[in-house]
């Protein structure tokens, strides 16, 4: 099929590229010419395993071309793919829908009366009726509009694609169905993959819920890692234990430093804001406890810190890994990057190590030493923080690390403890007494 995607940031290129993958003919449309140009050039603007690979295979195979902004040749697809960016609003928990309605305006001189517009950003729920009423505004049809949540996850971002767990397709005409369904069928085919057919909010909602619930997960383990630290118990064990219930599950209950990046924390808020203005905050109020213990865990290691060195100004202290989680650059809201900036506003001389973030850090973090180099990032340093479980890290020899103190506070708790506590370290993990 013809498609178009617009907005290729981290959802939109990844899909454009398993789309493209599955042997349909995609149109990428992005204005930002650094990305574009990237992407043209076989190279992805961000890092994600498996995509760049990919991203050639099908540049070669002529599935894909990139454009500024519609052209003629839009006008011939069956399908548009909305996947642009919807924030948090500066100074509101809410999410920023401008780069949505931005995209509708931009295509609907390009859209046939046959196409159907596709959403697949995360949304409050009510904007795909908005997005239609402004739509219908613009042509001089009936436009069909669906939504369709995506799930991936940053660092499996095009395995998650092609073999997603499910396929939620709201829509609100059979038409729209029979093409959507049409487009995933190489995926339905060979696998099965469930399809859900939803109304519009509920798809839209979708979305919302399904990362509030996996967010509350992990700031549920990690309440009863507080309570762990000051009792005696293991939350890794007590984590083992209830996620051994079927109906508890055991993903998403990995305590430490919590949650962060560009969705989990955005979304949260975003669903807070969204019940709020329909009347029924108090519906999600648990959202806003949810957030406040993922930002206490933070806060826990810089209180840590403290405790263990006393002033921490002028004393140097390194933090391995930067990243909001293995596997990925994203730094937004990262857990790991955020208490390095805290512990270097208290005035510490906080070393960062990360296997993919250094270039970004050395340009817009002055506040912080970054270096790729990890002997330089631990040299007499006085307090070693892991912040993201890269797998360097797990794999580390304690043994032959040269530092100031062997003192170590594992934030993730991957670290083998009793082989750093035999080659003489000092180990603080979360939430184990
Ligand atoms: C999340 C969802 O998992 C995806 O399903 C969704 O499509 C995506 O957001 C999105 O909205 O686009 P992602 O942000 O890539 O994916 O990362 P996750 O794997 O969900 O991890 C989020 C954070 O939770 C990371 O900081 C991770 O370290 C932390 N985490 C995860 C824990 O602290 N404990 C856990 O047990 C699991």
């Amino acid at each position: 099929m013809k498609i178009t995607v617009i907005g290729l940031g981290y959802l939109g290129a990844t899909h454009a590229v398993a789309m493209a993958q599955l042997g349909h003919e995609v149109i990428g449309i992005e204005p930002d010419d650094k990305k574009r140009e990237a992407l043209a050039s076989g190279k992805l603007p961000f890092y994600e395993p498996g995509l760049d690979t990919a991203l050639i295979e099908v540049i070669k195979q002529g599935n894909i071309i990139f454009k500024a902004s519609h052209e003629q040749d839009s006008i011939e697809a069956e399908l548009h793919f909305i996947c642009v960016g919807t924030p948090q609003k500066q100074g509101s928990n809410a999410a920023d829908t401008k780069y949505l309605f931005a995209a509708i305006e931009a295509l609907a001189p390009y859209l046939n009366e046959n196409a159907v517009v596709v959403g697949k950003s995360t949304v409050p729920v009510g904007t795909a009726k908005e997005l239609t009423n402004k739509l219908s505004t613009l042509v001089s049809f009936e436009p069909k509009l669906a939504w369709n949540p995506e799930f991936l996850r940053e660092g499996t971002a095009l395995e998650d694609s092609l073999k997603p767990d499910r396929i939620v397709i709201g829509t609100e005409d059979s038409y729209s169905e029979k093409q959507i369904r049409e487009v995933y069928k190489p995926i339905t085919d060979n696998q099965q993959t469930p399809v859900l057919i939803t109304d519009i909010p509920t798809a839209e909602l979708v979305k919302a819920a399904a990362n509030s619930f996996l967010a509350t997960k992990i700031s549920f383990i990690n309440a009863m890692a507080e309570i762990a630290e000051v009792s005696g118990a293991d939350t890794v064990k007590l984590a083992e234990a209830i996620g051994m219930d079927d109906r508890i599950g055991k993903l998403f209950l990995r305590n430490g430093i919590g949650f962060g990046g560009g969705c989990l924390p955005k979304d949260i808020r975003g669903l807070m804001a969204r019940a709020e203005e329909l009347g029924v905050g108090q519906a999600v109020g648990f959202l806003d406890e949810v957030d406040q213990i993922n930002l206490r865990r933070r806060k826990r290691v810089v209180d840590l810190a403290v405790e263990e060195l006393g002033d921490v100004s002028g004393r140097k202290i390194s933090m391995l890994g930067a990243t909001f989680k293995p596997d990925s650059d994203d730094l937004r809201d990262s857990p790991a990057l955020s208490i390095a900036l805290e512990l270097a506003e208290l005035g510490a001389e906080v070393y960062v190590h990360d296997p993919v973030a250094v270039e970004y850090l050395q340009h817009n973090e002055k506040s912080l030493h970054a270096t790729e180099d990890l002997k330089e990032a631990l040299a007499d340093s006085e307090l070693t923080i892991l912040g993201t479980e890269w797998k360097e890290y797990k794999q580390l020899d304690p043994a032959k690390l040269s530092v100031k103190n062997k003192v170590v506070i594992d934030g993730r708790n991957v670290l083998d403890r009793s082989a750093w506590e035999n080659a003489g370290w000092k180990m603080t993990s979360l939430g184990r007494g």
